[in-house]
């Protein structure tokens, strides 16, 4: 890996997304089977940082160190002594001190897990900072197009809803552009920032054709946790013009592929026949994130790309 932590897919080289995306191929197989469990890690502790909610992500790291055999230690705000009045970096370099080797961490403020890898010995993933990055997120879409269409290179993929707020709307960008994609974001001009196309993306404002011709949808939810003023009049208005239904689903090629990172707001941003739907892969990104958050913490921890033991 060209960098010691995983801080965003801005930086992280198209050679190690692909590193990453070909190791979660054998890691998935492997997941898949009766018994799940490498030594690859042991001896390793990582520590599961959690500063906001989280279902998916938090059980999913854990779940991958834990079939890694690394010991994983979870914390998460309510229960650590920063409700106390400790500063963040003191409770980490606590943690630190007990020789963790890899620290995954969710905060709501950007920059947090780039700050944090400047200042502890070990290594830093994040896993979602504010409205900044949410890199192994962005991975595991990747990796879901690559495995349901087979390539990721010339596919056209829509990004649609709260653009401005969404940590994984950029991690989509900086890698599928990488990756050789084409990328539409699609929602309220409200909810898409500004300058935006210098990022290399197309803009619609309009459902219909942003949809149009596209061969996979990412839909995101409305972060309305992160929107400091109402940014459109009502849900139900949103719903109604942005709520990816099975009639709206029409609009992009027949076989395009459904995806969206969790949790859903069923009913607002994607229809419960959509969601539930022959073109939804939203389950299957679950075991996905397992196995692609086990290819990030193999090579975090030192494994070498082709070399994988069982
Ligand atoms: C995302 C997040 O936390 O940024 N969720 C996740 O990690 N699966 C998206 C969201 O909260 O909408």
């Amino acid at each position: 890996m060209a960098f010691r932590h995983l801080l965003g897919l801005q930086e992280l080289p198209k050679e190690d997304i692909q590193n990453i995306l070909k190791l979660a191929v054998t890691f998935k197989d492997l997941i898949l089977k009766p018994v799940k469990k490498v030594p690859t890690l042991k001896g390793k502790t990582v520590a599961n940082f959690f500063f906001e909610p989280s279902t998916r992500t938090k059980t999913s790291f854990e779940i991958a160190a834990k079939r890694l055999s690394a010991d994983v230690l979870n914390l998460s705000i309510s229960t650590s002594s920063v409700v106390k009045g400790e500063t963040l970096l003191d409770t980490l370099k606590t943690i630190e001190a007990m020789q963790v080797d890899i620290v995954v961490i969710r905060h709501s403020v950007s920059g947090v897990p780039f700050m944090l890898s400047q200042k502890i010995k070990s290594v830093v993933v994040n896993a979602g900072d504010g409205m900044h990055e949410h890199p192994t997120q962005g991975l595991l879409d990747l990796f879901t197009i690559m495995d349901k269409k087979g390539k990721i290179e010339g596919q056209t993929v829509a990004l649609v809803g709260d653009i401005a707020h969404s940590r994984v709307a950029r991690s989509n960008i900086f890698g599928l552009i990488k990756m050789g994609a084409k990328v539409r974001v699609v929602g309220p001009a409200t909810l898409i920032p500004r300058d935006v196309q210098k990022m290399g993306v197309e803009v619609f404002t309009d459902l219909e054709s942003g949809l149009k011709g596209v061969d996979v949808i990412n839909i995101l939810r409305m972060q309305l946790e992160r929107q400091k003023k109402y940014l459109f009049p009502t849900i139900r208005e949103y719903a109604m013009l942005f709520g990816v239904n099975s009639k709206k689903l029409k609009w992009a090629k027949p076989d395009c592929l459904v995806i969206h990172p969790g949790p859903m707001n069923r009913g607002i941003e994607v229809s419960p026949n959509v969601a539930d739907g022959p073109q939804s892969a939203i389950e299957e990104q679950v075991t996905n994130g397992v196995a692609v958050r086990m290819a990030v913490l193999y090579l975090m921890g030192g494994g070498k790309a082709n070399e994988v033991t069982d």
